[in-house]
């Protein structure tokens, strides 16, 4: 079964074709990161627009690497929420027509359970039951995931995700936007000792977490520290970002421990982060834990995780409905 799946929840147009719910054909994305640099963010109406241009141009850049004709598309999945309105509009409704057109079935997903399913993209997928830690730029939580379509809410954050704070942090320090990547790289330079910072929620509030906290002590560091901040930066971003590592994961294996698992995986845009995939593989094997860290192109936002969590709702005979609407908030 060839499924094309389609994302534009946020400020990435993606498309991808997956055979057999993982089978990877091609995965193509289109980021728009040069649009919103020099806001220092996502400015939602201008990444509607981006979609708007990009969304064909990738469908069909993902169907030629596939090396597949419409025709041979056996149903859509494409996104449906949480994310931003005019963003998810742009696939959503794309892949409603073309799924009309082509006189096929298609399904919506919900953006986390994509991330979610980027485990199973990995070489070796992890098998049920395991904890996942999702950290992305929009959301940070915790799920025990006991089948391909059912997973429970364990904890999340109280305020910002963790790539919302890596992305402040770096904003505060002048890095530019995204900042995630940079804080990452720069930190591999510094000394995390040097400039330390309190670890939010470590031993306490079960499996939530905060960073609005730390973000702000960051602030506040770099505000009085004028002078000597040229010199800071690595050993900031090195602290700030050992202080957040630690916070992940520990609650990541706690919680693990908490449901009596051996398995964890570690999912979403900051899974990318070299010292975190680093300290959840050294922590999980310390503890007897088999752990899943999919390749770094699964990990930011793409189509091919959508096309996974698409397959197995269709697989169940579930199937969107041309009346159906984005949502912009999380639902379960
Ligand atoms: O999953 P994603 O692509 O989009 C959302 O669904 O939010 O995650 C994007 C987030 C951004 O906050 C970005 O700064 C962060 O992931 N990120 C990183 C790294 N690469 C991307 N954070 C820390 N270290 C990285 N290497
Ligand atoms: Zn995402």
């Amino acid at each position: 079964m060839i499924i094309l799946g389609i994302e534009s929840s946020c400020d990435e147009t993606a498309a991808a074709v997956i055979e057999d719910g993982r089978r990877l054909r091609s995965s193509v994305v289109a980021s728009q990161v040069e649009v919103h640099h020099r806001y220092g963010g996502v400015v939602p109406e201008l990444a509607s627009r981006k979609h708007v241009e990009m969304i064909l141009p990738v469908v069909l850049e993902a169907q030629a690497k596939a090396g597949i004709q419409p025709a041979d598309i056996d149903a859509l999945a494409v996104t449906q929420g949480p994310g931003l309105v005019g963003s998810l509009l742009v696939g959503f409704s794309f892949a409603k027509g073309y799924a009309f057109g082509l006189g096929i079935p298609w399904v919506g997903v919900n953006h986390l359970e994509g991330h979610i399913h980027s485990a199973f993209l990995d070489p070796e997928p992890p098998e049920f039951p395991f904890v996942a830690l999702l950290v992305s730029g929009g959301h940070t939580a915790l799920y025990h995931v006991t089948s391909f379509t059912s997973a429970e809410l364990m904890g999340q954050t109280r305020d910002d995700a963790a790539g919302e704070a890596y992305d402040k942090v770096a904003k505060v320090m002048g890095l530019g936007y995204p900042g995630g990547a940079v804080i990452d790289r720069l930190a591999a330079g510094g000394d995390p000792s040097r400039v330390p910072f309190k670890r939010p929620f470590l031993d306490k509030n079960g499996f939530d977490f905060s960073f609005s906290g730390i973000k702000s002590a960051v602030n506040r560091f770099v505000q009085s520290h004028p002078d000597e901040l040229a010199d800071l930066v690595p050993h900031i971003a090195a602290g700030f970002q050992e202080a957040v590592v630690d916070v992940l994961t520990h609650k990541l294996v706690a919680a693990a421990r908490a449901r009596d698992c051996n398995r964890i995986a570690l999912v979403g845009g900051v899974a990318a982060n070299r010292r975190l995939r680093e300290r959840v593989r050294t922590d999980g094997a310390a503890n007897d834990m088999l752990v899943t860290i999919p390749p770094l192109e699964f990990c930011g936002d793409n189509a091919a995780m959508i096309a996974a969590v698409g397959y197995r709702y269709l697989e169940q005979g579930i199937r969107g409905a041309l009346g159906d609407d984005v949502y912009s908030r999380n639902r379960q």
